[in-house]
């Protein structure tokens, strides 16, 4: 039996260095966690850690419980690009010129810098409990994920397609509520991060619109069954020292949540859009199953708006080891 998901993914692999000049900056000219932070090598470099640890002073309870949880995502990184090399259709071992396995190791270089910025603000700020934050990310790592897409290119792309999108609405989000509180610097590099999720978006999203074109029956099924499952967030593990897996994520997006960071209506809001992009209703000369899938699909906004007008979240604040309680929100 020959494997269509195969075929598509060699037939677009001519198209990655396109892709890459497109959606990727190469190291040499791309923003670095230095450009933001404190410069040690400088005399003032104290002075500039006394500031940042005095804006820091303004900022509550929740937003550092969501700032730590984001950090400690982009921080389990290896789960991320060992999952994706694993993809079908990726494949790093057969010469450097596999073009996916390429892309998916530019795509880490850049998100690297994004844990690495957050953890050394973090580190600086004062404001939290630095050896728990490295314990959830050691058992984060640790614990990997599960994330539904098993090795499926098709589902994989969704899967990333709708997190950097998420992960674009979050950390921008987070940056307006620093400025918000007078933390310019903290604004800033959220926002920097958010402009390079964004990117990372708009690529994985030409990827699944690219492969609609090859094989739309298997892509819109693929997209369904996504959806189906439900994107879960790739931290869904994550725990604190003692605690049971994936314990702390509940509480996490419960402040998230709350602080309006990222909400059930979000999630709606990119189905809408990834239908929108994909122009997943005018799908035409589908399957059965394929249209069933697409009707699904067109259908799902909707439903789940209804659910989520019904959704409560516990206003009380959970207690983490990362954060001391300042109650403020
Ligand atoms: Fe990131
Ligand atoms: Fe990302």
């Amino acid at each position: 039996m020959k494997n269509i998901r195969l075929e598509v993914m060699e037939a677009i692999e001519p198209m990655i260095d396109t892709y890459m000049d497109e959606f990727l900056i190469p190291p040499d000219e791309i923003w670095q966690p230095s450009d933001f932070l404190p410069d040690s090598q400088s005399e003032g470099f104290f002075d500039a850690v006394e500031e940042l640890r005095g804006e820091a002073q303004e900022l509550g309870y929740d937003f550092w419980v969501t700032l730590v949880a984001d950090t400690i995502t982009e921080e389990a990184l290896p789960t991320y690009e060992s999952w994706l090399m694993d993809v079908e259709g990726i494949n790093q071992q057969e010469g450097k010129n596999n073009g996916w396995s390429r892309w998916v190791r530019a795509w880490t270089a850049e998100e690297n810098r994004h844990g690495d910025v957050l953890n050394k603000y973090l580190y600086l700020s004062g404001r939290v409990n630095m050896r728990e934050v490295e314990i959830s990310t050691q058992h984060l790592i640790s614990d990997g994920f599960d994330i539904g897409t098993d090795r499926d290119p098709y589902k994989n792309f969704v899967y990333t397609t709708f997190q950097e999108l998420a992960t674009n609405i979050s950390h921008k989000r987070v940056g307006k509520l620093a400025r918000k509180k007078g933390n310019i610097l903290l604004g800033k590099m959220c926002g920097i991060i958010a402009g390079d999720e964004m990117r990372h978006h708009l690529a994985y999203r030409e990827f699944v619109k690219t492969i609609l074109g090859h094989d739309p029956d298997g892509m819109v099924i693929a997209f369904a069954e996504m959806m189906k499952k439900k994107i879960v967030m790739p931290a869904h593990f994550l725990r604190e020292s003692g605690g049971k897996i994936g314990e702390a994520f509940e509480n996490f997006s419960n402040c998230a949540q709350r602080l309006g960071v990222y909400t059930a209506m979000d999630y709606i809001d990119i189905l809408k859009k990834l239908n929108n992009y994909w122009q997943i209703d005018s799908l035409r000369s589908l399957s059965d199953e394929a249209e069933k899938a697409r009707d699904y699909l067109m259908k799902l906004p909707d439903r789940l708006e209804r659910i989520a007008t019904r959704m409560r979240f516990p206003e009380d604040q959970y207690r983490f080891s990362w954060v001391q309680a300042n109650g403020v929100l």
